[in-house]
């Protein structure tokens, strides 16, 4: 790795993917590492310093967490935070005791020590967000006190000769306002980096190491046209060029005019695309399915099924590419329980791990918007790299029951108005998702002078951070009312429109 980068050494606490965030933003790569991970694997990372996160255990509890020994050893600079800056007090001969009582929430910080590399250029007294039981009562030897709160007299200790830091309150959440300058701080003035990770930097060494992964080998991609995957391809594209195939697969459930638009898009980008029409496959093994996992369950398995044709058909391949992301591998302290360390998750289409292919998995390390940045980088257009998520089971799980080609038409064309407004509206990057969905409610209307009794549809919008947590979009009236009108006026066999005002939780984004 000829990056400049840090290890997180991750202790348990929520906060630890914001670490990461915020030393990212700083330009530095950096790794979520769980703390009792073997030396290797942080090795493997040639750090220029550690950051041990907070964590929810105390240093005397039995079985706590330790401080692996590598840290101390390598003479790097370290910044503790919270139950991190407990470890390091505990670990070189300070005193660590309970608070009297828990202190959490906001607290103003009072620097002691302006002149010291980690406040430098920050204002005297600050914003800090406190959330700890124990705290350091008696500094290492070496340590001064740098900055102090009303609770916490040693909110901030630093051993400014051996760059050894630690910070009592959390830097990371947005709570402290100053936090992202204090990380900086540390990783510029302390570690001495300058912050040279960047978009395009990113895309140099992903060719590069794919080139050397690869050598004279031969690659398959499964392309869907959403980000993941388009930038995957293009950055395989770039290192292997011809010797790169991606397979597109049709299964008949894609929105309006998607197989078009994607295959004019790849041509654009100059891929070499097989495309698959398997419509009538997948439409065949969806009839009488009604259960949702069931739905999903059929077409993850069709997927590999012609995926696995496709790539024999086509030759011998050695690679498979994968769009996978930082979310889906992490490997947290926080997340771990026991022998289920790692949490996998399969990509869309859900290949297996089992196939002949060796994974090639560029953006495994990168966050969903780094991943934008680097399509941005890659002159994807606009569409592709802020294109809505979009699940891989696709429309058979907003069709609540059982999926036939009428109903697909029906949802297509009722989605192409919800999209098409909620974008000349001009909302489409706010909005996290906007669809609609075909409920299987049937209901009595009048049109003209004639009763119908026909199929309600759902719009769906949503905003989000993450698709984890969602609230319903307050889109205005206006947009609503013309989305509702266009839908049950063009689209034939619909006579009611009802916009769902449900957030997740309770309810999830997809109906199924
Ligand atoms: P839910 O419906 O669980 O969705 O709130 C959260 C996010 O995940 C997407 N989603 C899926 N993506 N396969 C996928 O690849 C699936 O089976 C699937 N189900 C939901 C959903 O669109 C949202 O962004």
């Amino acid at each position: 790795m000829t990056t400049e980068a840090v290890a997180v050494l991750d202790f348990g606490s929520q906060y630890t993917q914001l670490i990461v965030r915020r030393v990212r933003e700083a330009r530095v790569y950096c790794e979520l590492v769980p703390w009792d991970a073997p030396h290797e694997r942080v090795e493997r990372l040639n750090p220029r310093g550690f950051i041990l996160s907070g964590g929810p255990a105390s240093v005397y509890d039995e079985g706590a967490p330790t401080l692996p020994d590598y840290v101390l050893a390598s003479g790097l600079p370290v910044q503790g935070i919270c139950y991190g800056m407990q470890l390091l007090a505990h670990a070189l001969g300070g005193r660590v005791a309970p608070a009297g009582e828990r202190e959490y929430g906001p607290a103003e910080l009072d620097v002691l020590r302006p002149t010291n590399p980690l406040f430098a250029g920050l204002p005297s007294s600050m914003k800090v967000w406190m959330s700890h039981g124990d705290r350091v009562e008696e500094l290492p030897p070496g340590f001064v006190a740098l900055a102090s709160t009303a609770n916490s007299p040693i909110a901030a200790m630093g051993d400014e000769a051996r760059r050894l830091y630690g910070l009592q309150f959390h830097p990371e959440v947005v709570h402290t306002p100053h936090g992202g300058e204090i990380i900086r701080n540390f990783l510029y003035n302390v570690c001495g980096l300058k912050g040279t990770w960047t978009p395009a930097s990113f895309v140099e060494e992903a060719v590069a190491r794919i080139k050397e992964q690869v050598g004279e080998g031969w690659v398959i991609c499964a392309l869907s046209g959403g980000v993941d995957s388009t930038v995957t391809a293009t950055l395989v594209g770039r290192a292997v060029d011809d010797r790169l195939t991606c397979v597109f697969v049709d299964h008949g459930l894609l929105r309006q005019g998607e197989v078009e638009r994607n295959l004019e898009r790849f041509r654009r980008l100059g891929l070499n695309v097989v495309f698959v029409d398997a419509k009538e496959r997948f439409l065949g093994r969806l009839q009488g399915v009604i259960d949702p996992e069931e739905k999903r369950r059929i077409i993850g398995e069709e997927f590999v099924r012609v995926f696995e044709e496709e790539a024999a058909k086509l030759g011998h391949f050695d690679f498979l590419a994968q769009g996978t992301l930082y979310p889906d591998v992490i490997e947290s302290a926080a997340t771990a329980s026991g022998a289920a360390r790692i949490k996998t998750h399969h990509n869309v289409g859900g290949l297996p791990a089992d196939m002949r292919f060796q994974l090639i998995e560029p953006l495994r390390y990168l966050f969903k918007d780094e991943v934008r940045q680097v399509g941005l980088e890659l002159g994807l257009p606009d569409e592709v790299v802020y294109c809505q998520p979009f699940p891989g089971p696709a429309l058979a799980i907003r069709i609540v029951g059982e999926v036939t080609e009428g109903k697909l038409e029906m949802l297509r064309a009722a989605d192409a108005i919800v999209t098409g407004e909620i974008e000349r509206a001009g909302l489409g990057r706010e909005v996290w998702q906007y669809f609609a969905v075909l409920t299987p409610a049937m209901s009595v209307g009048v049109m003209g002078d004639e009763r119908t009794y026909e199929t309600t549809i759902a719009v769906r919008a949503v905003t989000s951070q993450d698709g984890m947590t969602a609230d319903w979009a307050r889109l205005p009236h206006d947009l609503l009312a013309r989305i509702g009108g266009r839908i049950v006026n063009e689209v034939a066999g619909v006579n009611r429109v009802v916009y769902d005002i449900t957030s997740k939780p309770p309810a999830t984004i997809e109906w199924e």
